[in-house]
């Protein structure tokens, strides 16, 4: 009697602790959404501000443009934590979770060069920051291509 008692609320401390898990950090499916997507609105912002100097429509401004490459850098690693089980929504395809080595394959690609747009970027050689810039954007518009609906 007294240990089936402690079984059954063993289970349910390992019950709720898996589902602690699940949503350690959101409480609904939509406040990861909404996480996700305005990391991704802040990311985008500075990656569209660097852009611009890339394409000659603004001015280089090395400690700005340098300010820019660290924000996206330090936002790059923030998305991921978002799309945990049961957060399927807003434009995220469904092979996010049925493909999850491919999405995080592609979340590497992108840590990675944006990354390498930081060290160029600190540097302050403008050719290396346009090839760097160049290559960052390739991820963005991959990982989009995939598993972002149109
Ligand atoms: C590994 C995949 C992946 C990479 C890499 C990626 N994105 Fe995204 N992005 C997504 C997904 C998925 C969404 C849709 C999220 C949602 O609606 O829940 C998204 C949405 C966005 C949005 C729209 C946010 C909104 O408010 O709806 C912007 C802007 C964006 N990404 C910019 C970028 C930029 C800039 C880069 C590169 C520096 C980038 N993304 C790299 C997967 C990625």
């Amino acid at each position: 009697m007294k240990i089936k008692a402690i079984i059954s609320t063993s289970l349910a401390a390992i019950l709720l602790a898996s589902a602690g898990v699940v949503f350690a950090q959101f409480q609904k499916a939509e406040d990861a959404i909404k996480y996700r997507q305005s990391v991704f609105t802040v990311m985008a912002n500075s990656f569209g501000k660097i852009g611009a100097v890339v394409k000659g429509e603004a001015p280089y401004n090395k400690d700005e443009l340098a300010k820019n490459a660290a924000i996206v850098a330090m936002m790059s690693s923030l998305p991921w934590q978002a799309f945990g089980t049961g957060t399927e929504g807003g434009k995220a395809q469904s092979d996010i979770w049925s493909d999850q080595a491919k999405f995080k394959s592609a979340q590497d690609k992108m840590q990675l060069a944006v990354a390498n747009l930081n060290t160029a970027a600190q540097s302050g050689d403008l050719e290396s920051i346009k090839k760097a810039f160049g290559a960052a954007g390739q991820t963005c518009k991959g990982c989009h291509d995939d598993f972002r609906k149109k």
